[in-house]
Parts: structure tokens; sequence; C-alpha cells
């Protein structure tokens, strides 16, 4: 054929390739690092329950919803706004998604870097014979370190950069598909080695048994926070995922898969983690440290432990890899479009910026900038705070409100029902979630989380 072939967007090959990508971004350190310690901070099997009936009920339809606006836009998440809605300033939404993704990988990336430190002490064997307090102060002085995290940090945010920088089908798809079955596989070695424990039972029961005494107002609320942390919502990776999608691929079933998978990763996460705890004796609410200090204390008291400990911080980091690949994804698809620059330079020039941010939230964690503070929060806590508990409510309420009442009913239809080939029979439930319960449920947890509404 004669003539010049028009650019085609670069998209997702294969339905395993959609899927390794978006659970791939799911599946982070919400669902490893934080889904276990909000569990033992919640009263267990009860906060478990709520967190399904969330994820089901308020984060599938908001992901049917982002995956619909990216592939019907064909752009990135302000571009795709733009298409459908040239004259309304539904736009903005997406500008509060990029400003999201900014701050969520300079924070997220700084815990990022500390799995590559925790890899680094598993291959050295440095928590051999020290008793938990020199672990926990082992942990304390490395984030108060005015260089090591920094330099992990920027390791990381390297490492994102080359993954992204080669392309959605030959970058992120490629490594995605790689890394998701890793994940898996090193996931339920971890777990055959936890429930053989001797009293393992113990954490079993504490993961799966719900006590509803437990329940109260804040307790649901964190349910319904982690639920849209934990499955990418609010700030357009979803839109941005979507519009790389095929025509010919099922939304709706795509939606529920990566919740699914996201969410059986968190429960096997629990079940690999707790029964150890219990088996050993400790606390389970042991807040942000679970992960860095009590499993490092678990493992240098275990048969084995050198070894399982090297795959548990492996698993860590690729849990974090594949989620801030589409945090940094958010980013470089909105700048190499709207401003035609290369990929490769909006790859470069993002990640200046991001490592620049992410080391003044490091350095604001017990660093040199640790006193520096507004509105009483450092500036880690301002950008997780101003990100996660703001933003992404704020960010998934329009979203849904967009598509249950701006897009248009043509548009909504011929997304979900792939132009009509799909019969398409639970659209009037999506549709109902879509614009009254989700809302309603989210302007809940947002006024409680700017403090207008306090549940228990
Ligand atoms: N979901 C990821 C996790 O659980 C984090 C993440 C990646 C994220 N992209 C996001 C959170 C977009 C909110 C919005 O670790």
């Amino acid at each position: 054929m004669a003539g010049v072939t028009p650019p085609i967007r670069d998209r997702f090959g294969s339905k395993f390739g959609i899927i390794a990508a978006a659970a791939g971004s799911a599946v982070g350190l919400g669902n490893i690092w934080k889904f276990p310690y909000e569990v033992g901070n919640n009263g267990g099997g009860a906060f478990l329950v709520l967190y399904l009936v969330f994820v089901f009920l308020i984060g599938v339809p908001v992901m049917i919803s982002e995956l619909a606006i990216g592939r019907n836009g064909q752009k990135n998440a302000i571009g795709s706004f733009k298409a459908i809605s040239p004259k309304r300033p539904w736009f903005l939404v997406g500008v509060i998604g990029i400003g999201a993704a900014f701050m969520i990988f300079a924070f997220y990336g700084s815990v990022a870097g500390w799995t590559l430190e925790y890899i680094f002490q598993s291959v050295k064997n440095g928590f051999a014979g020290k008793t938990p307090d020199q672990l926990s102060s082992m942990f304390d002085n490395f984030v108060a370190n005015p260089f090591r995290p920094l330099m992990w940090q920027a390791i990381f945010v390297v490492l994102t950069a080359s993954v992204v920088m080669a392309g959605v089908k030959n970058g992120i798809e490629k490594y995605t598909k790689i890394l998701m079955p890793v994940l898996l596989v090193i996931i339920l070695i971890l777990i055959v080695r936890s429930v053989t424990l001797p009293g393992a039972g113990a954490g079993l029961n504490f993961l799966f048994k719900p006590d509803f005494s437990k329940i109260n107002g804040s307790v649901i609320l964190s349910a319904l926070g982690q639920a849209f942390f934990s499955l990418s919502l609010g700030m357009g990776t979803m839109i941005t995922y979507g519009s790389y999608i095929r025509k010919n691929d099922n939304l709706g079933v795509t939606a529920v898969q990566v919740s699914v998978a996201d969410t059986v990763i968190a429960v096997l996460a629990g079940i690999a983690i707790f029964p150890a705890v219990f088996a050993f004796g400790i606390n389970p609410s042991k807040g942000e440290g679970l992960v860095f200090v009590t499993i490092p204390n678990i493992f240098q008291q275990m048969t084995g432990g050198y070894f399982f400990s090297l795959l548990f911080f492996i698993l860590l980091a690729v849990a974090a890899l594949t989620s801030t690949i589409s945090l940094l994804e958010v980013i470089v698809a909105y700048f190499s479009e709207e401003y035609k620059i290369s990929r490769k330079k909006a790859t470069i020039y993002s990640s200046v910026v991001i490592l620049f941010i992410g080391a003044l939230c490091t350095l604001s964690n017990g660093g040199i900038l640790a006193n520096f503070k507004i509105l009483g929060l450092n500036i880690w806590g301002l950008l997780e705070y101003t990100s996660a508990d703001i933003l992404l409510p704020l960010g998934g309420f329009f979203i849904v409100v967009f598509v249950g009442f701006f897009m248009g009913r043509k548009r909504v239809k011929e997304e979900l029902t792939n132009a009509g080939s799909l019969k398409g029979k639970l659209i009037p439930v999506a549709m109902f979630l879509i614009r009254f319960i989700v809302p309603i449920g989210i302007a809940l947890v947002f006024l409680n989380a700017i403090g207008l509404l306090k549940f228990g």
C-alpha cells in the first residue's frame, strides 16, 4: 500500500494484558502493606465483610465508569473529558486526577523505596539476631536517614520510568504480564509457610471471624476509603487504561475481574501475614510498622526465614512497581498527548518533578524537613491526606455523576454493550448504583474526611 499509515494509538494487545496491567495498578502496597494493618486495627473479620461490600457496591461501578470514559474519549484522563464534553468544565476532574497522581507517587514512591532497602537487608541477612526493639529502631533510623531512603526512592522512580517509557504494549503490558504471575506465586509460597506454622489457626480466626460489635462509623469509613485506594479509583488511572482497551473487550467483566483479583490478593496477603503474626504471639494491630518491623521479627525467628524474608520484600516491591507504573502513565499520557511531546520526554520531565516532590515527602518523615508543618501535618502527611482522603473521593464522585447524568445515554450504552453486541442485562443495576448508591456513599466518606460530618 502506498502512502503513510496514520499513527495508531498504542493499546493493550490481549485480554490477559489488560487484566495484568489494571490488576497490577490495583494490587499494590495498599493490599500488602496497608490492608493487613487496617484489618488489624479495625476488628479483623468484621472489617473484611464491610470491605467486600464496598468493593462490589461502590468500587466496581466507579471502575466501570472510569473505563467507559477512557474508552469513549480515546484520550488521557483530561483529554477524554474534553473529547466527550467539550463545552463543559468536566476536564477539571482530570486536572484533579493528574494533581493527585503527582502527590500519590511522591509519598508512595517513598514507601516503595523502603521495600528496596528491605530487600537489600534481607540479602545481607540484616535482621538476624535482632530483638524486636532493635528491629523497630532499625526501621526508624532508616527512614530518618538523610540519604538512603532518597537513593532507593530515586532508583524506584527510574525503574518505573524505564517501563513507562517503553510504551503501553511494549512496556506496561509486557512487564505487568510477567510481574503479576510472579507476585501470585510468591504470595502462595508465603501462605503455605504461614499456615503450616504451629498456632496459625488463631490468625485465620482473627482474619475471617467477623465480630460485628467492632463496627462503628469510623471503621465503616476506613473500609470505604481503603476500597477506593486499593482499586486505584478516583484519579483517572482507569480512564487512562480504559482508553487502551480494544472496542470488543467487555468493560463490565473487566472491572469485576480486576476487583476480584485485587480483593483476592489483599485477602491472600492477610492469610500470609496473620497466621505468622499469631504463631509468634505478636499483637496484630501494629499499625504501619506491621510489615517493616513485625515481619522481619517473625522471619528472623523462623526456620528458612532468610529465604522467606527475601521473597516477602520482593513481593512488596513488585506490587509497588506495577502500581507506580500506572500512576506515572496517567501523567505521561496527559503530557505526551496534550502537549505533543514524545513519550520519552514526557516520562523524563514528569519523573524529575515526581522525584523532587517525593524527596520533600521523604525528608519530612523524620529527616531534615520533619519540623516543617502546614496545618499540623508534615509534607508527607499533607500530600497523603489531600490526595487519598480528599482528591480521590472527590474525583470518584464527579466521575460517577458524569457517567450517570452528563455523558449521555448513547455513549454510556455504546461502551457498556460494545455498541450493541453485548446483551447488557445488568446495565440497569449498574446504572442505578452509578447514579444513586455510589454518589451518596462517596459523599458520606468525603464529608467525614474533611471533618464536616463525624461518625462514631
Ligand atoms: N491501588 C494501588 C495500591 O493499592 C495504589 C494506586 C495506584 C492508586 N494507582 C492509584 C491509588 C490511583 C489511587 C489512585 O497500592
